[in-house]
């Protein structure tokens, strides 16, 4: 392929393997040519944010305007504190903001000026009526869909990118369809997001793979010829997949779907490694080798969290039962399920160690992000074992490099986790320094994987804690010998615990 060199903004020239830069590439129904000079995405969120960041960085050509509804998210996205921690994040935003990549809360200019637009809004669990507690909420896409419908004055490819919705593209197409004006078509395309957090850059500049659904029309075609030609940009055509929008959204929810059930797969296994004395990450380790499994997400711990999983596996779920299939249905429940116990296992086991009492006994908590990397704490599994905790009269120490003060106490104290929030505030203390925090208390608990907490002095820690004392790693992270040697009672998951006889 032909190779283009272009100046980038960073004043360097750069070769490009697209010829088609610049010119004409589709045409839609009507025989329009449409060339992406404007793309704009609904929805500041992980999602949104991150990736359209990473689209301006990638296409100085194309023109990029993330908007939201909400006034203090754009705020934060035009200041130097980003509503998101994500490694890598505020260079690239830095580097494009002002240039080709824009924030505001001018929805409807961005829509009417936008050759493409992205809808990046959440899909939460849905909390009411039918569907509650599994089914997918696609109230904010259809807010969206209604929008670009109102505004739109022109051709426009609109991109279904939110986490999970399934049929949300095929309901997408109907509104727009029945709300079309003369001169406006719209194209529906389905482009599912695979980042995780904490490595949203690297995933959104190397990709395993991107997926681009669309329907098996001409304007379906060319439509899915426009956003190829997007992500041509960077990435290599062989990563590119197109495919119908079905098989797009179902492929979104099944990835989540297997990943989730490998960590509950030896999750289950590191129960029953406690039971019978084996070692989960010898086992793990061992099982892994074998090149049909392969070795990744195969790291027990006290469960998995974040906003998709969970979301999907009951997405998946409601699906399964919607389709009259009630064992697809369970099998996909138990994975879930299997979550659940393993959280509320941890729990409980801090509980039974501590001499069957935790009132009024001091834990310091280290981590409460749903994992390291990130601020996130959407389905932490800290959130469910602090309050298993306060439930039981313990006072928390909470230490999170990242996660924020407020958040953890919305995240303990919100009518969803108690309903005596008063009682609960009292009990917990946030603390910066983790030094601080394990002063006068009886156990460490780890519940994230900050790779910080590897490198901390256990021994000056030991010496300020209530004897005997323990330790409780939910993530598998620390030198459990080294710290045995110290002196800590070590528990951690999927090995039997054995008395500290030092
Ligand atoms: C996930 C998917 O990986 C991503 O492709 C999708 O777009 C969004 O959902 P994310 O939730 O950000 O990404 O993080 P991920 O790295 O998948 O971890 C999810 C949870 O599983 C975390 O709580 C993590 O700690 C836990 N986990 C992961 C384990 O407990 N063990 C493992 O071996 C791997
Ligand atoms: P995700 O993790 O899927 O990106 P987030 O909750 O982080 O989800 O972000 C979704 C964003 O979408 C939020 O910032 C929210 O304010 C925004 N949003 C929701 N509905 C609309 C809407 N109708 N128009 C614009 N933005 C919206």
């Amino acid at each position: 392929m032909e190779l283009i060199t272009e100046t980038k903004r960073d004043g360097q020239k750069r070769e490009h393997d697209h010829p088609a830069i610049g010119l004409p590439v589709a045409q839609d129904e009507e025989g329009i040519s449409m060339v992406i000079k404007n793309v704009c995405c609904i929805g500041a969120g992980y999602v949104g944010g991150s990736s359209c960041s990473v689209l301006a960085w990638k296409c100085p050509d194309i023109h990029v305007h993330v908007v939201d509804v909400s006034h203090d998210t754009i705020k934060q996205w035009n200041s130097h504190n980003l509503p998101i921690y994500e490694p890598g994040l505020d260079e690239v935003v830095k580097e494009c903001r002002g240039c080709n990549l824009f924030f505001s809360n001018d929805i409807d200019r961005a829509v009417r000026e936008a050759d493409m637009i992205f809808i990046s809004v959440n899909t939460p669990t849905k909390t009411y009526g039918i569907g509650k507690g599994k089914a997918a909420d696609l109230q904010y896409v259809e807010v969206c869909a209604r929008k670009i419908a109102e505004v739109a004055n022109g051709p426009k490819i609109v991109v279904e990118k939110s986490t999970v919705p399934i049929q949300a593209a095929q309901f997408i197409t109907h509104i727009l369809a029945a709300n079309t004006k003369p001169g406006v078509s719209f194209q529906v395309l389905s482009n599912p997001e695979f980042l995780a957090e904490g490595t949203a850059i690297e995933n959104l500049v190397n990709p395993d793979r991107v997926l681009i659904g669309g329907e098996e029309s001409s304007g379906g075609e060319s439509a899915m010829e426009e956003l190829t030609w997007i992500y041509h940009h960077w990435i290599p055509q062989h990563n590119i997949i197109t495919l119908s929008t079905w098989s797009s959204q179902l492929t979104k929810l099944a990835s989540n779907a297997f990943l989730a059930q490998r960590v509950s797969s030896i999750n289950a296994i590191s129960a029953v490694c406690e039971a019978i004395g084996a070692d989960v990450s010898q086992v793990a380790d061992a099982v892994g080798r074998d090149s049909r499994i392969g070795s990744k997400f195969l790291h027990a711990s006290v469960g998995f969290g974040g906003s998709c999983f969970e979301k999907d596996l009951l997405s998946l779920v409601y699906i399964a039962e919607s389709l009259n299939l009630p064992e697809v249905a369970r099998y996909w429940q138990h994975v879930n399920d299997i979550n659940h116990y393993q959280r509320t296992r941890f729990g409980q086991r801090i509980t039974a160690s501590l001499f069957n009492t935790v009132t009024d006994k001091a834990l310091a908590v280290f981590g409460f992000a749903f994992k390291k990397n990130t601020g996130d704490t959407r389905e932490s599994p800290a959130r469910c074992i602090c309050s298993q905790l306060l439930e039981e009269g313990a006072r928390i120490n909470i230490y999170d490099p990242k996660v924020e003060r407020q958040q953890i106490m919305n995240d303990l104290t919100s009518t969803k986790a108690t309903s005596e929030p008063e009682r609960i505030q009292k009990l917990i203390h946030i603390y910066t320094d983790p030094y601080q925090a394990v002063i006068d208390t009886h156990a460490i608990v780890i519940l994230t994987e900050w790779d910080e907490f590897k490198s901390y002095d256990y021994k000056k820690m030991l010496s300020v804690m209530k004897k005997p004392a323990f330790l409780f790693d939910g993530r598998k992270i620390i030198d459990h010998e080294a710290v045995i040697k110290l002196g800590f009672n070590t528990h951690t998951i999927g090995k039997k615990f054995t008395p500290n006889t030092l």
